[in-house]
């Protein structure tokens, strides 16, 4: 069963041609990664999977875009949905300046929550689904600017999942982050993959291969290939894609 399913996507901004004619068909409850040199489309196509380009002046998508069956690019689509359903994750850790409290229930009460009982509930299970409540749980009051980079991260993780969606995209999640805390967000994504799709860019080609059950490569807005990890990485048809998993270039 299929998450997302894309089909001739085309991607324009302005006259610039960031994605062409992509094909990609994302399976729920597993790990795809995006990889591919700087430039080439990842972060584009990510944010296409839940409309974040719609505030992008001049973004033009051509192609049908599937989530769950249902085109999320026709007219009377509610983006708003998409957004719940669809949650993101970026490179920095943005938490809010307000609370570790605040940060975790600021989506549920944007959506109607306002009992504290059930608040409370949130926000223990989405520390702990983001390895983080052991760390926080006497210090829920605590500025969420005020823990490390490792720690700011999996607060965000947990803020996403807060809302409870379905899928999490992730730009780069560990890529300012140290080796420790890297490792405690890759374990995480694994322990995830019950209950999420995940969607992963990321640079780090080992990380790919730790983690992903399927990986897509891209070169200058193309998908050169997608399959199972292991095959890519192991066995990969395009010479291109041998080039790079090589670290012949990008
Ligand atoms: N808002 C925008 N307006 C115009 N061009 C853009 C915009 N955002 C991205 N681009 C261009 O689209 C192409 C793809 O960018 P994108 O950010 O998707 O690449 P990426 O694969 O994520 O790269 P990186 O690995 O460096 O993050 C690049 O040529 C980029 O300059
Ligand atoms: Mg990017």
């Amino acid at each position: 069963m299929n998450e997302f399913s894309i089909k001739n996507m085309d991607l324009f901004y302005g006259d610039f041609q960031a994605l062409k004619k992509i094909n990609l068909d994302i399976p729920k409850h597993q790990v795809t990664a995006f990889i591919g040199p700087s430039g080439c489309g990842k972060s584009t196509l990510l944010k296409s999977l839940n409309r974040m380009n719609d505030l992008v002046e001049n973004c033009r998508i051509d192609g049908e875009l599937l989530f769950e069956g249902e085109n999320f690019y026709q007219k009377d689509y509610d983006a708003n949905h998409l957004r719940k359903r669809v949650g993101m994750v970026f490179q920095q850790p943005n938490p809010f300046p307000m609370s570790i409290y605040d940060n975790i229930t600021y989506g549920p009460r944007t959506h109607g929550i306002r009992d504290r009982k059930t608040l409370d509930e949130i926000v223990e299970k989405s520390l702990k689904q983001a390895a983080i409540w052991d760390e926080v749980k006497d210090d829920l009051k605590k500025n969420a600017l005020r823990v490390s980079g490792g720690q700011q991260q999996r607060l965000c993780i947990a803020r996403a999942l807060a809302v409870n969606p379905d899928v999490l995209l992730m730009d780069e999640p560990t890529s300012a982050l140290d080796p420790i805390s890297t490792l405690k967000i890759e374990e995480l994504v694994q322990q995830l993959k019950d209950q999420y799709t995940i969607i992963i860019v990321t640079h780090n080609m080992q990380q790919a291969a730790r983690i992903s059950d399927k990986t897509a490569f891209f070169l200058h807005g193309e998908v050169v290939e997608f399959d199972d990890t292991d095959k890519l990485f192991t066995n990969p048809k395009h010479e291109k894609t041998a080039d790079y998993i090589s670290g012949r270039f990008g």
